[in-house]
């Protein structure tokens, strides 16, 4: 049997404990697949004292993660700390600068210092592997870099983002209010003490900005992409979606545009019958749209240990073989600067609840404001709930109507400044709700 490929593993928490598991466990059928055995052969973490359901004694103990990346003992270097800056960033240049092969699962690093990173580990010709950091188990990295041509991409978007999806499901099988999703993903371990990161979209904008990267051959820049979250999304909402044939989902979306790359993170209306709708729970999906192919939609679990880990080791089992490709699928130098199309050239069709004030002329004042955009509607739904211990002498409540308009596709600059009027107006009350539509 041919040498083990020795593995420096840096990073001892959830992924870290899974990856220790898998090899063990799956080490015969793995060396076979590979050709040579994949073996652990140091470690590193923060506190040597905490308990682990892994037994340590079997590992070389390394308390610096740097001087782990650099010792000659080691093949590979797997990075699963976490974050953007040290130790995890210079351990990973201190592995590249030394020739070894990295595999990382850390979207943050990649998203800040991905394009600089794959440069040094082309300069060093050794392989930078990151499957895990998007979409967990499933394969999407090396969908985008091995298994499709670059050049024909012209969409990318998913769900990529666990707990919001999550949320977003449970609030709509259960009729949930947003807050009390909230609480139930924290209480099982989905969210986060502080869940701003997710439910905001930036978790989901750094994981859009290496697939970007990846689809486009733009340098990685997680700056680039407009990222709106879930915390506004009603029941209401929830509810109109589902009347009008559509499903709210947070998705990342790049697109090539004639203005450039559109990179964008927000509450999102996706035809009921599309793969990407059917997607619930805390499970990912990505669909990618490519000149002369119907769109390809990968579904599989987004995060969790053992989901991956799996990644983390269909990456070593790439190293193992001599398998190696430019980190973003071509060379790092060919890497172009990204066109970024402004969002407000954004054109699709929009969402939009409105509170009306219900006094005669609200509904044409409305109209006409949307007609000086041109901004045509597909439909328009009008709630006017009749409470008769409120109503008043028309048998009218006084409250304000909610109104739901569908638009044909338009501008976000043409849809921003005819809300804007309609506030000026006052004929609305409260801020409009907008939530975009995509088209499969
Ligand atoms: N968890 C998931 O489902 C998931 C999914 C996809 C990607 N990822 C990515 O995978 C990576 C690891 O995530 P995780 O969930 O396994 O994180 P985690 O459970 O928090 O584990 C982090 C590990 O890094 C160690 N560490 C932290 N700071 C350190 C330092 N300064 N020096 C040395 N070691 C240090 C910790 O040591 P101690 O144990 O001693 O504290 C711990 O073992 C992250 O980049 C994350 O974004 C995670």
């Amino acid at each position: 049997m041919a040498e083990p490929l020795k593995v420096g593993l840096a990073g001892l928490g959830t992924v870290g404990t899974a990856v220790i598991h898998l090899l063990e466990h799956g080490r015969d059928k793995l060396s076979a697949r590979c050709g040579r055995p994949i073996e652990v052969a140091a470690v590193s973490a923060r506190s040597r004292n905490k308990k682990r359901n892994i037994d340590l004694k079997k590992f070389r103990w390394v308390s610096d993660p740097v001087a782990l990346a650099g010792d000659p003992a080691i093949d590979v270097l797997v990075e699963l700390i976490g974050g953007a800056g040290d130790p995890a960033k210079r351990a990973v240049e201190t592995a590249l600068a030394a020739a070894k092969p990295v595999v990382t699962a850390n979207k943050a690093l990649l998203a800040r210092h991905g394009h600089r990173l794959a440069i040094l580990a082309e300069r060093h010709r050794v392989a930078l592997n990151f499957e895990a950091s998007v979409a967990g188990g499933i394969p999407i990295v090396k969908t985008l870099r091995e298994g499709l041509d670059g050049d024909s991409l012209t969409r990318i978007y998913g769900i990529l983002n666990g707990t919001c999806n999550y949320i977003l499901s449970r609030m709509e099988q259960d009729r949930l209010a947003f807050d009390d999703c909230l609480r139930e993903a924290q209480r099982l371990g989905y969210a986060e003490a502080d869940p701003s990161f997710d439910v905001e979209g930036h978790d989901t904008a750094q994981k859009l900005s290496i697939l970007a990267s990846l689809a486009f051959g733009t340098k990685v820049d997680p700056d680039a992409i407009y990222a709106e979250g879930i915390a506004s999304i009603t029941l209401a909402d929830l509810d109109a979606a589902g009347e009008l044939g559509y499903r709210v989902k947070l998705l990342g979306v790049a697109v090539r545009t004639e203005a450039g790359i559109e990179q964008r993170v927000h509450p999102t209306m996706v035809p009921k019958d599309s793969a990407i709708a059917q997607v619930m729970g805390v499970t990912n999906a990505v669909t990618v749209d490519a000149d002369g192919l119907s769109p390809i939609t990968l579904v599989g679990p987004g995060a969790g240990g053992m989901a991956t880990a799996s990644a983390v080791v269909s990456d070593l089992a790439d190293i193992a073989r001599g398998v190696r490709t430019p980190p973003f699928g071509r060379p790092a130098a060919r890497m172009t600067a990204i066109r970024k199309a402004p969002m407000q050239r954004h054109e699709g069709g929009y969402y939009i609840r409105l509170l009306a004030r219900d006094r005669p002329g609200s509904a044409a004042t409305i109209a006409r404001r949307l007609a000086q955009q041109q901004i045509s509607l597909e439909s328009i739904v009008q709630r006017h709930e009749i409470r008769p211990q409120v109503a008043g002498r028309r048998g009218r409540s006084g409250q304000p109507v909610p109104v739901i308009l569908i638009t044909y596709a338009t501008s976000e600059d043409a849809v921003r400044k005819a809300l804007a009027a309609v506030r000026r107006d006052r004929v609305i009350s409260g801020r409009p709700q907008v939530i975009r539509i995509e088209k499969n």
